[in-house]
């Protein structure tokens, strides 16, 4: 190549590379040049699904920027497949309608994304306490659904970072049969008492990561569904609320196993449950959780810190007693301390037809803060569950 052409080269390239830059930072699509009031009266629904549709379908890495102000918006669907990875950069607060008959399902729904980053350090306001009277599935077993927060189903390559939900209507964030999603320095908050207000829950998702995060509800802090893999939760400071749950497994046909989960360095707070793995008993597939390793976790006044439960049950109306058929084996529990709010901290209840197997315990040292005439005696219990423990473990452990 000669200098002229090298120098055409160049140039070509570098106004490619200019074309690029110029397209990139004017792909910012501001919800109020939308239309967006941020008033937080305004209903600005229709100014944000304007702002999704508008930049899903061009090409290049558009930003959705939502400035600082509270947004009411109703439900709203932010729906793929887009032309390029999409940004949200939520700086203000979204307020969602406390006009439950605005929604058919969920409030913010996202789905069918390939590359999706939502940051910013704003806010996801559900403003559930109205809607909680509302909730009757605590009693009943067929009940009207409130919707959730955040959802996400078919979503891949997502990071939702430095963001808060607060007092969602139903569960905060669902994940469902999504890929490779990393959730990072969240905060999830919502009064001790309220129901079904679950931190984040993921089902039939691989390659999920939960880090650095602070969880206080009135459910699950964590809660993992059937058809999991290789699911990591770090760093996590879940309380109050019912802890780091596996399951209910084994509910409906059709599940499939969860296999891989790893926790640790995690903080359980005044939670009733700490590390819960829970199974219903009859359920009608076979399938199987294994490869759990639960390491470096503190308690701090947990009722139930290490919890096997293959009889879930908590209906009235459950038909059959028939034994859980869900399959759990290699779990282990490595470097679990504090305290426990009842005495029997460790307590494995396996299916009498797939006993627990592999269950390790490592390093543990639980103890009850005590009853009301001072009796601190720690205990553990097992029934159907074959594995081992080093010299290391108090209460004395039962296997
Ligand atoms: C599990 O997920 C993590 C984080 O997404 C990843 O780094 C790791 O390679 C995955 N492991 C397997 C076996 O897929
Ligand atoms: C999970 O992560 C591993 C390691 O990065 C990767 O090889 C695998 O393809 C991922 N699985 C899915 C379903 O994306
Ligand atoms: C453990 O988690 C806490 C926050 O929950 C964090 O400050 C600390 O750096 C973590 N330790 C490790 C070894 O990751
Ligand atoms: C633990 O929970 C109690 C009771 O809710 C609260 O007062 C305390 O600040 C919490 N501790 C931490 C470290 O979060
Ligand atoms: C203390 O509690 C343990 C376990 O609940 C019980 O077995 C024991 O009898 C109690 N001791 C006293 C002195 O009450």
């Amino acid at each position: 190549m000669d200098s002229n052409n090298a120098i055409l080269a160049i140039s070509l390239l570098f106004s490619i590379w200019c074309a690029t830059c110029v397209a990139q930072s004017s792909n910012v699509y501001n919800v109020k040049e939308h239309g967006a009031l941020g008033n937080g009266k305004n209903d600005d629904t229709k100014a944000f699904q304007a702002a999704w549709d508008v930049s899903c379908a061009v090409e290049g890495n558009p930003t959705i920027l939502i400035p600082k102000g509270s947004y009411l918006v109703g439900p709203l669907l932010f729906k793929g497949p887009c032309k390029g990875v999409m940004t949200i950069d939520l700086r203000g607060q979204l307020l969602a309608s406390t006009n439950l008959n605005a929604y058919t399902k969920n409030w913010v729904d996202f789905q069918y994304i390939n590359g999706l980053v939502i940051s910013g350090g704003g806010i996801f306001n559900g403003q559930g306490s109205s809607a909680w009277p509302y909730n009757k599935c605590p009693k009943k077993w067929s009940c009207k659904i409130l919707p959730m927060s955040l959802v996400f189903s078919f979503v891949k390559n997502a990071k939702i970072k430095s963001i808060s939900s607060l007092d969602s209507k139903l569960f905060h964030i669902h994940i469902f049969s999504s890929e490779n999603f990393d959730i990072e320095s969240v905060t999830i908050n919502a009064p001790g008492d309220s129901p079904n207000t679950d931190g984040i829950h993921v089902a039939d998702s691989t390659n999920v990561t939960i880090t650095d995060a602070t969880i206080g509800t009135g459910d699950d802090c964590i809660s993992i569904g059937p058809g999991n893999s290789n699911l990591t939760i770090s760093n996590v400071h879940c309380g109050p609320g019912h802890g780091i749950s596996v399951g209910s497994l084994g509910k409906n046909s059709g599940e499939t196993d969860v296999l891989g989960l790893t926790v640790r360095n995690c903080t359980l707070n005044g939670t009733t449950n700490g590390l819960r793995i829970k199974t219903w008993q009859s359920s009608p597939t076979l399938l199987k959780a294994a490869h759990f390793t639960y390491e470096d976790i503190t308690m701090n006044n947990v009722y139930n810190p290490i919890i096997i439960d293959q009889e879930y049950c908590p209906y009235v109306s459950c038909a059959e007693k028939d034994p859980s058929r869900v399959q759990i084996y290699d779990i282990k529990f490595t470097n679990v301390k504090g305290t426990s709010s009842s005495a029997e901290a460790i307590k494995f209840i396996c299916s009498s037809s797939f006993p627990c197997q592999g269950v390790i315990l490592n390093d543990i040292d639980l103890h009850y803060t005590g009853d009301a005439r001072g009796n601190k005696t720690t205990t553990s219990t097992c029934a159907n569950v074959q594995g081992k423990s080093n010299e290391n473990v108090k209460p004395n452990p039962c296997i």
